[in-house]
C-alpha cells in the first residue's frame, strides 16, 4: 500500500470555520471524514492521540505498518487509511531533523513536538497514553484543552 502525498501539505488550518467543541484545533469541512474515521478506527483500544503531538513522519509509518501495529493487525481498508492520513497530516508538522540520524518517534514520549506542547510540565518518565487523563481530564472526549484544576489555575 502507498500513501498518496500531494504536492504541498494543507497550510489553511488557520482558516478553519467549522468549530467542534473539544478538539484543540478547529477541524475544517474537508477534514470532517478523515477526523471521524481516526476516531472510529483508532480509538478502541487506547485514547485518540491528538495529531500534533506526533510528527507527520510518525503517522506515516503507523499507517504504513497498520498490519503490525503493536503486535495487533487493524482491519482497516486502504481508502479508509487514505482519508485518515490526509487528516493526520494536515493536523500534524513533518519531523525537521535536529541531527542527521535523528530517528522518527514511535512513541509520545519520545516525540520533540510532543514536549514542545508541555512548556511548564516535568513529564513523567514512563509516560504513554493512559497516563494524559492524569492532567487531561477530557480525552474521552478529544478534548485536550481542558485541564484538570491545579493546571488550570496556574496559568
Ligand atoms: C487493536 C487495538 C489497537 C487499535 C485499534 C489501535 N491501536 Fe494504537 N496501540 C495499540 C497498542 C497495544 C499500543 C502499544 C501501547 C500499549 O500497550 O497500550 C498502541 C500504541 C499506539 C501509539 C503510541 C502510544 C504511546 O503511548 O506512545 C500510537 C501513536 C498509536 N497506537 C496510534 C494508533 C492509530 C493511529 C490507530 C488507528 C489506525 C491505532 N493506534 C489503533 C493498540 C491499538
Ligand atoms: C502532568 C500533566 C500532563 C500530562 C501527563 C499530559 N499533559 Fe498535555 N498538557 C498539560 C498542560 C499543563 C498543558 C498546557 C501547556 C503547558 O502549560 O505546558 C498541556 C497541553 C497539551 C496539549 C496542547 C493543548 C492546546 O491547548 O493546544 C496537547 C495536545 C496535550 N497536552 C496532549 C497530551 C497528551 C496526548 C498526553 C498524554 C500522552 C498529555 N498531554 C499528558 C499537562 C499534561
Amino acid at each position: 500500500m502507498s500513501l498518496v502525498v500531494a504536492a504541498k501539505p494543507t497550510a489553511s488550518i488557520v482558516q478553519a470555520t467549522t468549530v467542534i467543541s473539544g478538539p484543540v484545533d478547529p477541524i475544517p469541512e474537508r477534514h470532517q471524514q478523515g477526523y471521524k474515521l481516526y476516531l472510529e478506527n483508532c480509538s478502541g483500544c487506547h485514547i485518540a492521540i491528538p495529531p500534533e503531538v506526533l510528527p507527520t513522519d510518525s503517522w506515516r509509518q503507523i499507517l504504513l505498518e497498520i498490519d503490525q501495529h503493536n503486535g495487533k493487525k487493524l482491519e482497516i481498508i486502504g481508502p479508509i487509511v487514505q482519508i485518515m492520513w490526509n487528516y493526520l497530516r494536515a493536523f500534524s508538522r513533518p519531523l525537521i531533523k535536529q541531527t542527521e540520524d535523528e530517528p522518527i518517534p514511535e512513541l509520545i514520549r519520545e516525540s520533540r513536538y510532543f514536549q514542545a506542547l508541555h512548556p511548564r510540565v516535568d513529564l513523567p518518565r514512563r509516560l504513554t497514553h493512559d497516563t494524559c487523563v492524569t492532567c487531561h481530564p477530557g480525552v474521552a472526549q478529544y478534548d485536550y484543552r481542558t485541564l484538570t484544576p491545579e493546571w488550570e489555575n496556574s496559568l
